[in-house]
């Protein structure tokens, strides 16, 4: 079991005026080169914050964070943009897609800093789409497709530059039930496929989906569980 990405004691600081706010206090988690983790715990409990560390998004105050054994701290920050580019693709629970453009330009859109030559961007938006079921959808725009069709272009737009993590914060935070199920069903099988898959939820339900459940309280890790898979 390949170690992918790790936290080694890491503390995370945010300033409140004169004082800090301590998010995470010491966090140590290893995640395995295609592990299926999910990352639960209650609101405030610094589940989005461990994410957009361990996503190369903010540095830790303390500790060290470890990708594919590169200590993030010795990279700078174009290093950094290159990895997260090229190795990271990114879900949030708010869709984030351009409402004047269509699906397939959307999910387009990280080609462009990859420096994918055009002539084969839209190619692979297509596939893209097709691969998470919107193949018939590509000409619509965001405001004409459902909430779980709308993440579904935002996965696909994670996935088109093929990294090899997949990062997700509440994705179905905005989802009806059924809506809901079909993206965790996606990111299973996306798991199958081969890519490392963390997903943070606050849902029961959601988590068990995962092979490993880490739940956070106060910024640590209080305990972790197996999951159905
Ligand atoms: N940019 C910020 N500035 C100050 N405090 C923050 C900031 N981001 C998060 N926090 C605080 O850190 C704690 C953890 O936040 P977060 O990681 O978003 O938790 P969760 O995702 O589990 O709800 C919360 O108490 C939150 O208010
Ligand atoms: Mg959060």
């Amino acid at each position: 079991m390949t170690t992918f990405v790790e936290l080694r004691g890491v503390v995370k600081d945010y300033p409140m005026g004169q004082t800090v706010f301590r998010a995470l206090r010491g966090v140590d988690l290893a995640v395995a080169e295609g592990q299926f983790l999910a990352i639960t715990g209650p609101s405030g409990s610094g589940k989005s914050t461990l994410l957009h560390l361990m996503g190369a998004l903010h540095r830790p105050t303390q500790g060290q964070i470890i990708f594919e054994g590169v200590d993030l701290a010795t990279l700078s920050a174009d290093e950094l943009a290159h990895l997260r580019n090229s190795k990271i693709g990114f879900v949030f629970q708010q869709f984030h897609l351009l409402p004047r453009i269509t699906a397939w330009e959307n999910v387009a859109l990280p080609m462009a800093y990859a420096r994918v030559r055009p002539a084969v961007r839209k190619e692979r938006a297509l596939a893209a789409l097709a691969r998470v079921g919107l193949g018939d959808f590509a000409y619509h725009r965001p405001n004409q497709l459902s909430g779980g069709q709308q993440q579904r272009v935002a996965i696909a737009r994670a996935l088109v530059n093929n990294p090899k993590l997949l990062l997700a914060d509440e994705p179905t935070g905005n989802l009806d039930t059924q809506s809901g199920r079909e993206i965790v069903e996606l990111f299973s099988s996306l798991h199958k496929e081969g890519h490392t898959v963390v997903i943070v939820t606050h849902e029961p339900e959601i988590a068990a989906v995962a092979q490993r459940i880490v739940v956070l309280r106060d910024g640590l890790i209080q305990e972790e569980r197996h999951g159905l898979r």
